[in-house]
Order: C-alpha cells, then structure tokens, then sequence
C-alpha cells in the first residue's frame, strides 16, 4: 500500500488547513479543533471513483421496493433497528468501554451465520483467541462465524471484497487507521477517514456493517459522535457496569423510528432479552419508604415502570447539592423551585439526590408529577401508597399539563398490577379506565398533594 501524498490538519470550527498540527487555529483561534484530513487526491486513491451521473427521473417513477431486512436473531436489537438489520446498512454501535457492544454483535453474527449467511467479524482490540472464548461462552463457537485481526482499513475492505459477507463487524472503529493519513489510530481524523472508506464499500457491495465505538467519559465527541452523520443507524448502550440491565436505544434510524429501545440483562452466557422490563426495572423497589415514586414512561413507542428515588437532606454547603441521575440537571431545578414556590417544600437549604433505579436515563417531561411526588416525600418523610403510578408534565404555575399516550401507560400500569394510576386531569378526560386500575386526574401540583395526602 503507498503512503498517499497529501494530508493536512483542518480545523473543524473554520476550514483552515494548516500543514501540520497546532493546538490552536490560526485563523479562527479556538483550541484542539485542527484534525489530519486526507486531501482530495489522496482521498480519491483509496476510495472507488464515483459512479457515472444518473439522469433525474420523475419521483412517481421510482419504485420502492421493500427494504430487505434479515433478522439478527436478537429481538429487542431486531426491534430497535426497525425490525431487523437492513441489508448494505452501517449500523453505529457506541457504549462505554465493558457494557456488551461486543457481546452484543457477537451474538448477532452468530444468528446470521445459523442462516448460513457469510459473516466477518474483524477483531482490532482482541485477538481471534479472546473472541473464540467469547464465542463459547456464548455457545456460538462452532458456529461459522469468519474472523481476521486486522487493523488497516484497506485491508479490511480487500477482505469484504474477497469474502462478500453479508454482514460485517468491526470491533472497534478506533483501533483502524487508513494508510492516507499519518496520525494515530483513535485520532479522529484517523475514525472518520478509515469509517469513510469501510461505509462506501459495503454501501457498493451491499453489506450490512456493524462498527463498534468506544463513548469516551469526557463526553464522547472525539470517538464515535463524528461518526453519526455518516452512518445510518446509531445505536447506543446505556446502563452502569453496577446493573445488569442494559439499555439499547437507537438515537438516528434511517430505517426505523428512533427512540426505540430494547432492553437486555447481562448474564452468564451473554445478553439475554428481558422481556417485562417494566418488571426488571422495579423489581428492587423498596416498600413503604419515603423518596420513592413509581413513574409510567415512554420509551420509543413502549410504556415502561421505572421508580423514581429522591433524597432529600439538610445541607451543610451554602449552595446546595442538586443531583439527578438519569434526569435532566435544568428541569429538576425547575421542578424543585415549583415545589418551593407552589407547595411550600422547604428546599433551599436541603441537598437533594433524585435517581432513576436500574441505570435508565429519562428525558421526557412526563417524568415531572413522579420527580415533584419523590421529592416531597422525601422531603416530608412519608411514603407514597405503594400502589400508585404517575405520569403528568408540570407547568411553571404548577399546572399539570396532559402527555401523549396516557392509554398505553395506563395499561402498562394495569398490567403490572397498580391499582391507582394518577395523570394530568386532562389525559383522564375520554380515558377508558382500564377495569384492573383506578384513574385518578390533577389538575396541579396542590392536587397532587392531595391525593397522595402529602399536604
Ligand atoms: P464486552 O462485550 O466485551 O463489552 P464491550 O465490547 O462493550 O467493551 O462485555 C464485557 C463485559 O460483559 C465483561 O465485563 C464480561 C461481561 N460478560 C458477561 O457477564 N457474560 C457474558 O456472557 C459475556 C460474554 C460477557
Ligand atoms: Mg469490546
């Protein structure tokens, strides 16, 4: 393979190009923004050369064919692709180092090689070894599942020609580096050229791709966040290395609806389905203690029960503590004002801890009357009645405003056995009260309290 000719290290901010690496640009002065790019000849050297101009065609002459999807014999990652792995798609999978990606896309080339389908498995972090003792334990080891430790991403697309695997993975995109560019593997330059390559030759041979990216703690925008406009499918694994429940949520699907989720437990022999995760997610609740609110979410198009913890305790410090977990930092600080303000929680000298149990991050304001019924009683020392759901958003005036889909949650709640669902007034206007479950609607955050006989 030559050492291309031209590389040059582009700021992202600005477009300058300066010949080699600086800490900050000179043109625009921002800090840690140059990355090495390969230059257009370089570039047009190792990618195919585009195909011949095609003439426009009227849109109601196109036809569109159903995609081709195969399943991967995952269901909850069936389900958040879209129902099933489009063939020719590059699927993003990004996750903390340690939560399963490569568990994960283990598993799914062992279900597509059971179909007799040709599949590659390119291992850049472990060697073939390690994974064929991943494999067993999995008990995929006979399966015929190829696999080539490979780290150069030319050679990597001369396998995918020769082999023409229906399905591909590449664990992990950060451990492959192009010949065009000198920096170091991991940089992001060296992602986004080597993932640029990889995606335009399974694109033009149809091959379904897995990359796998390691999130970074500081954020994860170095790794596989430049990777996202590239690919169609981002898929990322959530949940803390403490709980066996793991997370699957797909944030872009060309294919599909994104906000999907799929949910598995980690155990002796890899990722299994968790079925009820409503149930999994509750099933360390604790009984008749203070802080602790049972919340009715959605999640993609699935209601799930997640319990909602608060504490809340006199501080020493003279700014305090508000810490949520898995809860937006701004609307918790909101909701914790409403409840001063509007019910007169005493808080401004109290720390307060909100978590979600099990590892669940929850950006829906829906969540507002579960955090606002946690927190007061916490604050108050008294449990909620242990057979009540919520769910409700929360205005500034303490209003409870109505939410989407208030009958699938309802049911959800029915169907886990609460018997009291509390909602905003307005979503139980024209509800049909499940027979299993009472419903009962507030109006605002007063209401509330008294319903839950917190006042
Ligand atoms: P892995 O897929 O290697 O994570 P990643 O590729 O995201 O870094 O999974 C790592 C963890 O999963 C490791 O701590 C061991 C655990 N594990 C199990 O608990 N059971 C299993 O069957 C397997 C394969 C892994
Ligand atoms: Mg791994």
């Amino acid at each position: 393979m030559k050492r291309a000719a031209r590389t040059a290290y582009v700021c992202q901010q600005c477009g300058h190009a300066a010949p080699r690496w600086l800490g900050q640009c000179p043109a625009c002065e921002s800090w840690g923004t140059l990355v090495e790019e390969a230059m257009p000849d370089a570039r047009a050297a190792s990618v195919a050369a585009p195909a011949p101009a095609q003439a426009p065609q009227a849109l109601s002459a196109v036809t569109a064919s159903e995609t081709m999807r195969r399943s991967t014999g995952v269901g909850e990652l069936d389900r958040v692709l879209g129902g099933g792995l489009v063939q020719g798609s590059i699927v993003l999978l990004g996750g903390d180092p340690g939560i399963g990606k490569s568990t994960l896309a283990l598993q799914a080339c062992g279900a597509l090689a059971g179909q007799g389908l040709p599949v590659l498995y390119v291992a850049g972090e472990e060697s073939p070894e390690q994974v064929r003792l991943r494999a067993d334990r999995l008990g995929l080891g006979e399966s015929g599942i190829l696999i080539v430790p490979e780290t150069t991403a030319e050679t990597v697309v001369e396998h995918i020609d020769r082999v023409r695997p229906a399905a591909v993975v590449v664990d992990s995109i950060q451990t492959l580096r192009t010949t065009a560019l000198a920096s170091a593997p991991g940089s992001v330059g060296q992602v986004r050229e080597s993932a640029a390559l990889l995606v335009s030759r399974c694109k033009a041979t149809s091959t379904a791709c897995f990359l796998i990216g390691h999130v970074t703690k500081e954020g994860s925008l170095a790794g596989p966040r430049v990777l996202e406009h590239l690919v169609d499918t981002v898929l990322y694994f959530e949940g803390d290395g403490a709980h066996a429940l793991r997370v699957l949520r797909a944030v872009k699907n060309r294919f599909g609806s994104t906000n999907e989720v799929g949910v598995f437990e980690m155990g002796e022999r890899g990722l299994a389905e968790v079925a009820n995760p409503s149930a999994a997610f509750l099933a360390e609740r604790p009984e008749g203690a203070p802080g602790s609110a049972v919340l009715a979410t959605l999640e993609g198009s699935r209601p799930v029960l997640v319990e909602i913890q608060a504490l809340v305790s006199r501080s020493s410090l003279a700014m305090p503590r508000r810490t949520p977990i898995g809860l937006d930092l701004g609307r918790t600080a909101l909701l914790l004002a409403i409840l001063e303000k509007r019910c007169r929680v005493r808080l401004h000298d109290q720390d307060v801890f909100l978590n979600v149990a099990g590892g669940l991050r929850i950006d829906e304001p829906a969540a507002d009357l579960a955090v606002i019924a946690a927190v007061a009683s916490s604050a108050r020392g008294k449990a909620l009645p242990g057979d009540v759901v919520l769910w409700g958003e929360v205005g500034l005036t303490g209003e409870v405003r109505s939410v989407a889909r208030a009958d699938i949650r309802m049911r959800e709640a029915a169907r886990q056995g609460f018997k009291r669902c509390v909602l905003p007034a307005g979503n139980a206007r024209g509800l049909d009260a499940d027979p299993r479950t009472t419903i009962r609607g507030v109006g605002n955050v007063a209401d509330l309290f008294e319903v839950l006989e917190l006042a």
